[in-house]
């Protein structure tokens, strides 16, 4: 397996562009199912997550044809996707059980054939990540959900009709599961405590682009009256502002100046407040935002919650930073029950770090030191690519199969702005 090795110290200055958001991607793409037209979607992401979705639409049925690299930069694409008809209406478990985000099929597949045979996600590293609300989200809308075999079985004969839909805790994919199946559903539906991410509100203009009709766009409150059918569109992904978030990050950790081509201080501005409440500067520019930081950062604390606060995502990243902060960071991670697993990592830097229930007490040290590190889930594997910048000596970070999941040649990115680390393939 390949290791990403990292020799810390060297300041970041130049330029990284990041490309179109994962977590509007992944939704974007089953939202193609809702019709036999063409859906295409620009500022595609190149990363793992994307090619696994990729391979079980192709599975139902979809038509994908990768146009010329007409992407925003490098890393990204054009590509139409084309559900004429649905071959299938089953995402087996050895696809969903290694990219839970697979669950993003059920809503649509039930709205457009009437039925689907959805794995169980199990759980992952970060938590048991339940799909419940899904599931009570879309008896709301009136079909029949068993569970057999670990397997989700949703039928709606007679099609799907609206409904009165309140979510008890906001989930993202749960909202966009549900909004993508109101679409086609006889009638109006409301969703209350809807998510509000970018993500959601990017998913939600392309329905519309496709004849969908949903008001409250971007609130937590959304109104769907539902169409017979939606036609084909074309529509180029948001940036991702999780990668963009990172890439800020990493100028705190490192030191130096870069501008974050795509960064859009809208998307982050709950976490742009803490770090530039912690020293860092902030500069817009034309495609973005420059970060800039000299000098020691000061400790801030952080308590992860639904957008538009402060992102679960980047709580890892943020964690990162306050380990060499100047004085003392409380991080509560309030959405995920397990989403500490870098802590014991970041501590074999040399980081001070105690957890107690859902919150981590961040005591900054004056230096980290290079050491063999594994990464378990997508975000802490950036957090300690992150650390390994900062770190004095050599980092090794392990399992980095997870970073591929979410981030394009992260290395290349990062050793063009002068930092000193490389891919060693295993
Ligand atoms: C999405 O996951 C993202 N993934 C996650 O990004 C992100 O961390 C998360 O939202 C929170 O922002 C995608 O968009 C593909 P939730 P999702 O449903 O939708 C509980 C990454 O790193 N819950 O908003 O699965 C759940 O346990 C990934 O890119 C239920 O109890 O998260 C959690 O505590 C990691 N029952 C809370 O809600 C349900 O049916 C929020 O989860 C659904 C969720």
């Amino acid at each position: 397996m390949d290791k990403l090795r990292i020799v810390g110290g060297a300041p970041l200055r130049g330029t990284i562009a990041v490309g179109g958001a994962k977590n509007a991607a992944l939704p974007l793409m089953t939202a193609a199912l809702l019709t036999d037209e063409t859906l295409t979607l620009a500022n595609m992401p190149d990363v793992a997550d994307i090619t696994a979705m990729a391979g079980l639409l192709h599975l139902l049925g979809v038509h994908l044809n990768l146009q010329g690299d007409a992407g925003a930069n490098d890393d990204t694409h054009v590509v139409d996707f084309t559900a004429k008809n649905i071959a299938s209406t089953t995402a087996p478990y050895d696809l969903v059980r290694k990219m839970r985000a697979s669950i993003l099929v059920l809503g649509p597949l039930l709205a457009r054939a009437g039925e689907a045979r959805v794995s169980l996600p199990g759980g992952c590293a970060i938590g048991t990540r339940p799909v419940d609300l899904h599931l009570e989200a879309l008896k709301k809308l009136g079909a029949e959900i068993d569970i057999e075999s670990g397997y989700v079985l949703a039928r709606a004969p007679k099609g799907l009709v609206g409904g009165d839909i309140v979510f008890p805790v906001v989930t993202v994919t749960g909202t966009e599961n549900a909004l993508m199946a109101a679409c086609l559903a006889k009638g109006r539906t409301t969703i209350a405590n809807a998510a509000r991410e970018p993500e959601v509100t990017d998913l939600a203009q392309c329905l519309v682009k496709m004849g969908a009709d949903i008001q409250g766009i971007g609130t937590d409150k959304l109104l769907i009256q539902g169409k017979p059918r939606l036609h084909g569109a074309k529509h180029s992904i948001v940036p991702d502002r999780i990668q963009a978030g990172t890439y800020l990050m990493a100028v705190g950790m490192a030191g130096g100046s870069i501008e974050v081509k795509g960064a859009k201080p809208p998307h982050l501005q709950a976490a742009l407040d803490v770090l530039q409440a912690c020293g860092m500067q902030f500069e817009p520019t034309i495609e973005g935002l420059r970060a800039t930081c000299t000098g020691r950062l000061k400790a801030a604390d952080v308590d992860t919650a639904p957008f538009p606060l402060f992102p679960t995502d980047l709580q890892a990243q943020f964690m990162a930073l306050m380990t060499l902060a100047d004085g003392t960071s409380h991080i509560a991670e309030n959405i995920f029950e397990n989403r500490f697993m870098h802590v014991q990592e970041l501590i074999r830097l040399g980081a001070d770090i105690a957890v107690k229930g859902h919150t981590a007490r961040v005591c900054g040290v004056p230096k980290l030191t290079g050491a063999p590190v594994m990464a378990t889930d997508l975000r802490a594997s950036v957090s300690l690519v992150m650390a390994g910048l900062a770190a004095q000596g050599e980092t090794t970070v392990s399992r980095i199969y997870h970073l591929d999941r979410g981030y394009e040649r992260l290395e290349e990115k990062l050793a063009r702005c002068g930092a000193h680390i490389e891919r060693v393939r295993g």
